[in-house]
């Protein structure tokens, strides 16, 4: 019987496959021996207490990213002569002091976080009456070739368009941060896409465009 050689192509296939079944478990292994991270959401008032101007900006975040893009626009906002609170969605309970308000979320598979959909279903008539803006934090726009992803990002903020249309939209380059995620197998996924270089863990935020959007909503949210 004639032995079966075996090609580069293969030998470099059975390779991959058997590399990845490593990653894979060791990270899994990995993660779950590891302490679970612990983040803190913040909140901040920015500008002088202006009581007919005053803006909420509010953030859905798990691992901070998204609460740091939420400081960087309050402040921007602020800039322009108004009061700004800047909140984590399950802190807020009242919108009525606020004249215009920006909500943002991070992407987890490829849609806004359950709990910022939820902030959206739970306050849809009063958003529909005031100036609102959107914007989302995700790592897909941290890709070398974003470009030609954003207008299927732009896609992901569908769902809360339907709910309120936003004046303005932001859409931001996050972090990937696996020291800050606790386990989970969706986790686990964006460990994988990261180890075969899909993206890059780190922070990619762009604070130059972040405080250009802002900047460029300002006059939105104060009209
Ligand atoms: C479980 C999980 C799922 C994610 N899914 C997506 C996704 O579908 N598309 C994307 O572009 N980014 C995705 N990301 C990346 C996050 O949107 C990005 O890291 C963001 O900056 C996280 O915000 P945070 O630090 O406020 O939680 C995902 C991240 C995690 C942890």
């Amino acid at each position: 019987m004639q032995a079966k050689s075996i090609s580069r192509r293969d030998f470099i296939k059975a390779a991959g496959i058997v590399l990845g079944g490593t990653a894979l478990v060791g990270s899994g292994l990995t993660v779950l021996d590891a302490p679970q991270p612990v983040v803190t959401y913040p909140e901040y008032t920015f500008g002088e207490e202006n009581m007919s101007k005053r803006i909420l900006v509010t953030y859905a975040s798990q691992a901070g990213s998204t609460a740091g893009v939420a400081e960087a626009i309050g402040k921007s906002l602020a800039e322009g002569g108004a009061q700004v609170d800047v909140l984590p969605m399950k802190n807020v309970n009242d919108l009525a002091p606020y004249q215009a308000v920006v909500a943002g979320s991070a992407i987890h598979g490829q849609q806004w976080l359950p709990e910022a959909m939820q902030f959206m279903r739970d306050h849809q008539s009063e958003l529909s009456r005031k100036p609102f803006a959107s914007f989302m934090v995700c790592i897909t726009l941290s890709m070398a070739n974003a470009g030609q992803y954003l207008e299927g990002v732009k896609g992901w903020m569908s769902p809360v368009r339907e709910l309120v249309h936003p004046v303005s939209e932001g859409y931001f380059a996050g972090a990937l941060d696996f020291s800050r995620l606790p386990f989970s197998f969706n986790v686990l996924a964006m460990r994988i896409a990261v180890l075969f270089g899909v993206w890059k863990e780190g922070d990619h935020r762009n604070w130059k465009a972040i405080r250009a959007w802002a900047e460029s909503t300002r006059p939105l949210l104060l009209k």
